[in-house]
């Protein structure tokens, strides 16, 4: 399966296509607009629409199963899909590193694309704030020292001996140059399955804190963490804690902020500002999660004038009752 995330205990494939989850395979396998061939939906007026062709190429006019891919439901209900599915990898390699900053996480990332490129899978990262708490709440245990930043890296290959070789020179490599300070290394599937759980785990360690407001945002990798901080100066003791983690590959970040209780004035220091400062440094205000009820409102901070009256048009076009998925993802007029 060319998707995986955490959330695949509970989530289903109807919901990952009408939603395009990006997940922590997207550096390798790209989004399911390139992976999904085929889609059958059914529209507000009850056709079915057949687009469940199983074809690489197909250039016989418009590409219409794109427009249920990320539309969240609004369009149609994805009821069938046809997926392209790489081989299943021989060899995985899992390793998990401590940094002293996130320019060292930044660093590792480009020796990593350099010196793995072929066999990289993954290239996740999450903070000091995030191990803290699923220490603090799930009982994990953190297989490495204190450090302000972990880096995630996985290895899918064919070949152990070669994966196995290319891993080791990439780690004497960021390790000599001290971009990383620590590290383990897994290639059995129990210890490989505890360190993605260090990484999948943090949704849900969260929600011990109370309330989550939740930002999951695209930027460009150098601005990535800066926000984090910048939001962190900002609201200060209003808020229990700002964490930020994420698909570094892919440079989404998911920026947390959580308080005991739901608070007006915090959500007030929050937002719009977190949407203009991703907007002026060119990202986009949902990178992954789709923009749903709470973030329909705020599409202009990353879609232009022209392209929101294009969705509305659709959206009118295609359920002009409002029937499918209502008052999610396209904004009133
Ligand atoms: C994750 C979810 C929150 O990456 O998208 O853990
Ligand atoms: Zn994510």
């Amino acid at each position: 399966m060319p998707l995986d995330l955490g959330a695949k205990g509970s989530c289903h494939i109807g919901g990952n296509v009408s939603t395009n989850a990006g997940g922590i395979r997207l550096l390798r396998y790209g989004s399911l607009h390139g992976s999904v061939l085929g889609v059958e939906a059914v529209l507000a007026d009850g056709t079915v629409i057949d687009c469940l062709s199983s074809l690489r190429k197909d250039n016989t006019g418009y590409d219409l199963k794109q427009l249920f891919i990320g539309s969240e439901g609004t369009l149609g209900m994805v009821t069938k899909v046809s997926i392209l599915c790489p081989r299943r990898p021989k060899s995985v390699n899992v390793a998990f590193l401590g940094c002293s900053s996130f320019d060292d996480v930044l660093a590792t990332f480009k020796d990593a694309k350099g010196m793995l490129e072929e066999v990289l899978s993954a290239y996740e990262f999450l903070d000091h704030e995030c191990m803290k708490i699923n220490v603090k709440y799930l009982n994990m245990t953190n297989p490495l020292s204190d450090y302000p930043f972990y880096v995630l890296v996985e290895t899918s290959g064919s070949n152990a001996a070669h994966d196995e070789e290319k891993l080791n020179t990439f780690l004497e490599t960021v390790m000599e140059t001290g971009h990383v300070v620590d590290g383990t290394v897994a290639t059995d599937i129990s210890k490989i399955k505890n360190i993605w759980s260090l990484r999948e785990s943090i949704a849900e360690a969260l929600m011990h804190d109370g309330t989550v407001y939740k930002y999951d945002v695209t930027l460009p990798q150098d601005q990535f963490y800066e926000i984090v901080e910048d939001m962190r100066d900002r609201v200060g003791d209003a808020a229990t804690r700002v964490v930020g983690y994420g698909h570094v590959g892919d440079g989404n970040l998911h920026l947390n902020i959580t308080s005991p209780t739901h608070s007006p004035t915090l959500l007030a220091s929050i937002e719009p500002f977190v949407y203009e400062w991703v907007a002026k440094h060119s990202g986009s205000i949902s990178a992954e999660h789709g923009l749903g009820f709470k973030k329909k409102n705020y599409i202009q901070y990353s879609k232009s004038n022209s392209a929101i009256k294009l969705m509305q048009d659709m959206k009118k076009l295609m359920d002009p009752k409002g029937i499918l998925n209502p008052y999610k993802t396209v904004p009133s007029r």
